[in-house]
């Protein structure tokens, strides 16, 4: 199977990708990395690891719309099975969620529906929350709103900072992400107007 990867930034959650592939877990190759950063430190590793990658700077379009065509433009050449939002830092149009509906997840930090959007680890830390999370979700229009797949939780424990709270939940982002990837790509998971479907019930 083929992956496309989409970062922003460092992409340690992509880093996760390589391995699970180099490893065997994940039955699949990465056909491209595609950030809209030039200066994403993840292109640098994917390119060091001999994957293909690719730059769309959105600065350089007028609209989401337009930003989101040349994107699907991009991906749709590499002919992706699962398309993997792995930090990737901006909001997406319907251009873009449609033609990959089904096999477009995304990974958010927060014990969703909690929080969505930005700013996750401060929010669970201002609230008093005991533990924290991470989820895996099928990408639909509605922000960070897409069907849950997977969640990890965490303990939020006494003295922590978004930052080490944040460094105890991205552990389990690298495990539990090609774990939900995976599912996909073995037909076990599917997106059905009801929401995520594993093994024929819902999650
Ligand atoms: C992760 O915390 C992910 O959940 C969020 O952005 C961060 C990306 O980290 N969406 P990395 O680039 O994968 O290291």
């Amino acid at each position: 199977a083929r992956l496309a990867i989409l970062i922003s930034g460092r992409g340690s959650n992509m880093q996760a990708f390589i391995d699970a592939c180099g490893r065997g877990d994940l039955n699949a190759s990465i056909a491209l990395v595609l950030s809209n950063n030039p200066g994403a430190a993840g292109l640098t590793h994917a390119a060091s690891a001999g994957i293909t990658t690719a730059c769309i700077d959105h600065r350089e379009y007028d609209s989401r719309e337009a930003f989101d065509a040349a994107m699907v433009a991009e991906i749709s050449r590499h002919d992706p099975d699962l398309v993997i939002l792995a930090g990737f830092m901006r909001i997406l149009t319907p251009v873009f969620i449609e033609p990959f509906a089904g096999k477009l997840l995304n990974i958010h930090p927060s014990l969703l529906p909690k929080y969505p959007g930005l700013h996750t680890h401060q929010r669970a830390l201002d609230a008093g929350d005991a533990e924290a999370g991470v989820t895996v979700h099928f990408v639909t229009p509605q922000l960070d709103g897409g069907p849950p797949i997977i969640q990890a939780r965490v303990p939020v424990k006494s003295g922590d900072t978004a930052d080490s709270l944040a460094a105890r939940v991205i552990q389990q982002e690298h495990i539990i992400y090609p774990i939900a990837a995976s599912w996909l790509l073995q037909g076990r998971l599917r997106l059905s107007k009801q929401g995520a479907i594993l093994d024929g019930d819902p999650i």
